[in-house]
């Protein structure tokens, strides 16, 4: 049986490409780099799943090159299994896809794993959970929305601190310790303690980083979550 005790997620900081500057993505890439961040949070939209349009795998492609953080690819978008490969190819290192979208999760995991990505599972903020519990075992990392998923900038949904807290204690109960949390949607400093402290370790933050100072809402956002780390953390 795994120790539960011994098995803790490092908090990685994962600033959300869409609230970025547009004209100057490679620099405030590096930026985002240079300040600590781990993962590098990119937002793909297709205007179908949800109501707006980001852009696609070019972009992943074209940033790779620039920098050695973890590329997370949040894929908003209908039909993901057609469009895997080529983020795949692009220089994903994780892949995530919401479980509204598909119709055969495992397969998609699958499919996501066999190209060498780790994959993840997106729930919107209404989403039962149980959702995530029938696959749990066979992703890498499950994120929940904490705003309905389409623009940055908006509210944090409250209920997203139980529902972590939840998910985290069913994961710990059911042999998936390895399960990270991921949280995306609304999340800042002055928000971040309590998200880890209810078991989420990847902090997605879009306006939260790129509204003002960059490199010291990083900080900012780091120190909130060391300061308040739950035993997961
Ligand atoms: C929303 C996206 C988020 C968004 C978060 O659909 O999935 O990643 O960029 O932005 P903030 O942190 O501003 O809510
Ligand atoms: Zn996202």
């Amino acid at each position: 049986m795994t120790d539960t005790t011994t098995m803790k997620h490092p908090v990685l900081i994962a600033p959300s490409l869409l609230s970025a500057d547009f004209a100057n993505l490679r620099d405030d890439v590096l930026r985002c780099q240079n300040a600590g961040a781990e993962v590098l949070h990119l937002d793909v939209m297709d205007g179908h799943f949800v109501p707006n349009i980001t852009f696609g795998p070019m972009v992943v492609a074209a940033l790779r090159p620039h920098s050695t953080m973890i590329f997370d690819c949040h894929l908003m978008i209908e039909n993901p299994d057609a469009y895997i490969p080529a983020f795949a190819n692009a220089g994903a290192d994780w892949i995530s896809v919401h479980v509204e979208e598909c119709k055969h999760l495992h397969r998609t995991l699958g499919l996501i794993r066999s190209h060498g990505c780790k994959a993840g599972i997106v729930l919107n903020p209404s989403t039962p959970l149980e959702y995530a519990f029938a696959a749990a075992a066979d992703c890498d990392f499950i994120l929940l929305m904490s705003v309905n998923p389409g623009f940055g900038g908006q509210s944090f949904i409250p209920s997203l601190l139980q529902r972590a807290r939840l998910l985290r204690d069913w994961l710990d109960a059911h042999g998936c310790t390895h399960v990270q949390i991921e949280v995306d949607g609304g999340v800042k400093a002055d928000n971040t303690a309590e998200v880890v402290a209810a078991g989420v370790n990847i902090i997605v933050s879009g306006s939260g980083i790129f509204s003002g100072n960059l490199e010291a809402n990083i900080a900012a956002i780091r120190s909130a979550a060391e300061q308040h780390q739950s035993t997961w953390a």
